[in-house]
């Protein structure tokens, strides 16, 4: 009896020790108060749905099934439940973190903001360097753009110190983005060598942005992440099926898709590297989405997923695609056990692995600061 009541308070004091030797670490890295965010429909969480409010795209998104799995009710995720920025909010020990366009005017946004869109691209619409193939009318540009506005609303005054001072404790996650420059560029028929040479492009833009949230805002830390295998998207393995076996990869997956994510991805991490050398005093989490997503497609029995090449909902065509993920829409099983949501877009399951691939597993470099 006695001995059982001296180790749970033994137990207890161990817990209080941890606890001090986190606080005590407390004031030198300082957590993170705030994430910004911006992206594309892997992180959208109700931007696109209120920004084309009334339009035939938006739409189903705004009905079920979209959403039955965690909130039970469509969000504006494009996904049956949370996407990564809501498993980045919990680890982080903050509230979810709201979608910006619904409370541009207004919001405080005490924890910071999101500001992807569904179908954003990396480029903006002067970008002429292939024929102007980008048509994202909320591309990253525009996105950075209501952040600064936003900056102006809650942070107003001269010198900016207090821009810098609410920058100081965020964390910025800049993506995915970039995999619509690709997917759009596919989509009007562009060649498949000539996309290679979008990803200098692309790449360009991203690190713009970063640079002048660094130098005008003061950005202090970043988690930037690279792109999914696009050879293992059920859209793209219906569409350019092939008979020739030496296409697919021992998933299945398409090669070459796989291999162009993976360029975009050396030159994301080629570019993290430079940034690295030239702002010493700024962090930068490089998050590979593509290592952590392989997770799954390689070895999906380990997470309970069934075939990580079918959609979840969709159609009767190959990999269950053929028709949009709508309110009539076939759903071919519990989502818990598919990675792929619509065809494009992953399911809250698949976003678990790669947020739990991220913040405490060996796909972000350096390690997640998840704890001070
Ligand atoms: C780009 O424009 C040029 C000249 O108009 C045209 O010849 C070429 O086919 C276009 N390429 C694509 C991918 O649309
Ligand atoms: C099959 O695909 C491989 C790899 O892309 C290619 O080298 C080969 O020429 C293709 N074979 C045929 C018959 O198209
Ligand atoms: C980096 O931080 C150090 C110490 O706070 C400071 O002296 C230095 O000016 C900073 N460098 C840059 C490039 O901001
Ligand atoms: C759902 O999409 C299919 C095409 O895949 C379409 O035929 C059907 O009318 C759509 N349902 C609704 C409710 O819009």
């Amino acid at each position: 009896m006695s001995a059982g009541f001296f180790s749970v308070a033994g137990g207890l004091l161990l817990v209080h020790a941890v606890l001090l030797l986190l606080n005590a670490h407390a004031g030198q890295c300082g957590c993170y108060k705030r994430i910004f965010s911006f992206g594309d429909a892997m992180i959208d969480t109700g931007n696109f749905v209120q920004l084309a409010a009334g339009k035939a795209a938006s739409s189903k998104f705004k009905e079920a099934p979209y959403g039955m799995t965690f909130f039970r009710h469509p969000t504006g995720r494009i996904c049956d439940g949370r996407v990564l920025i809501d498993f980045y909010a919990e680890a982080l020990q903050l509230p979810l973190i709201p979608p910006y366009v619904p409370e541009k005017d207004s919001g405080q946004f005490p924890h910071g903001a999101n500001f992807a869109v569904y179908g954003a691209s990396a480029m903006g619409e002067g970008y002429n360097g292939h024929n102007d193939t980008v048509t994202s009318p909320w591309p990253l540009g525009q996105q950075t753009t209501w952040f600064e506005e936003m900056l102006q609303r809650i942070a107003p005054g001269g010198n900016g110190a207090k821009v810098r001072q609410i920058l100081a404790e965020s964390l910025i996650v800049m993506g995915e983005i970039g995999a619509i420059d690709y997917s759009s560029w596919f989509d009007v028929g562009g060649a498949s060598e000539d996309a290679v040479d979008v990803i200098p492009d692309v790449i360009t833009y991203i690190s713009h942005f970063i640079e002048e949230m660094i130098l005008n805002q003061g950005a202090k830390a970043f988690l930037v992440p690279n792109i999914l295998p696009m050879g293992c998207r059920p859209s793209y393995l219906s569409r350019f099926r092939s008979s020739n076996h030496s296409e697919y990869d021992e998933n299945g997956c398409l090669r070459w898709f796989n291999d162009f994510s993976q360029k975009h991805n050396q030159a994301l991490a080629m570019n993290m590297g430079w940034l690295r050398r030239t702002y010493p005093n700024v962090t930068f989490i490089y998050a590979d989405y593509y290592g952590a997503a392989m997770e799954f497609i390689s070895n999906p029995g380990r997470f309970d997923i069934g075939d990580p090449l079918l959609a979840c909902c969709g159609g009767d065509g190959p990999y269950h695609t053929g028709g949009e993920c709508n309110s009539t829409a076939k759903i071919w099983g519990d989502p818990a056990h598919f990675a792929s949501w619509d065809g494009v877009q992953l399911t809250e399951k698949a976003y678990s692995i790669i947020a739990e691939g991220v913040l405490n597993g060996k796909f972000a470099n350096p390690p997640f600061p998840l704890r001070c």
